[in-house]
Parts: C-alpha cells; sequence; structure tokens
C-alpha cells in the first residue's frame, strides 16, 4: 500500500501524540479509506484543494469511528 504520511519532519508534541489514533491489528483497510486517504495526500499542499475536514456517514457500527 502506499505511503499516506502528510506530516513527515513535523515533530509533535505530548498532547498530539496522544490523539495520533493506533491502527489495532484487527483493522481491515476498505477501498474507500485508500480512497480517501489518497485524495487528502495528493491535494495537501493545493490550498484550493486541500482536505481537512471529512464528514463519515454511515448506519450504525459500520465503522466511521
Ligand atoms: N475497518 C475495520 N476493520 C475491522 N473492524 C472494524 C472496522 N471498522 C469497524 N470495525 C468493527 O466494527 C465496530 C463498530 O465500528 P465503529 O465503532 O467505527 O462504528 P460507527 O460507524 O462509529 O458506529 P456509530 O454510528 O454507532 O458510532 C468496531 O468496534 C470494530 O469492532
Ligand atoms: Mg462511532
Amino acid at each position: 500500500m502506499r505511503d499516506f504520511v502528510i506530516t513527515n519532519g513535523r515533530p509533535f508534541t505530548k498532547l498530539e501524540q496522544q490523539m495520533i489514533w493506533r491502527k489495532p491489528q484487527s483493522h481491515q483497510t476498505s477501498q474507500e479509506e485508500i480512497r480517501i486517504a489518497g485524495e487528502i495526500k495528493d491535494n495537501w499542499l493545493d490550498t484550493e484543494l486541500k482536505i481537512s475536514n471529512i464528514l463519515l456517514e454511515g448506519d450504525a457500527g459500520s465503522g466511521k469511528t
């Protein structure tokens, strides 16, 4: 899978580190997830297309959180 990191070289405070999501071993990556991550990375340096907020819509238990 391609690398979706957008924060290379950026130092994080202790508080920020605590806020970073850790992917559990049981996590199954979906095509949607890969597509969205790619869109975010590809447009990160474009001031007009940059995606900094995402609204997730889906049934209870579908994996939004
Ligand atoms: N990508 C995934 N890989 C493996 N398990 C998953 C994945 N997404 C969700 N699950 C499982 O499904 C459960 C429910 O997912 P989650 O809590 O993200 O649902 P939700 O869409 O946020 O629901 P709600 O609307 O009720 O908050 C998780 O606790 C986990 O066990
Ligand atoms: Mg939820």
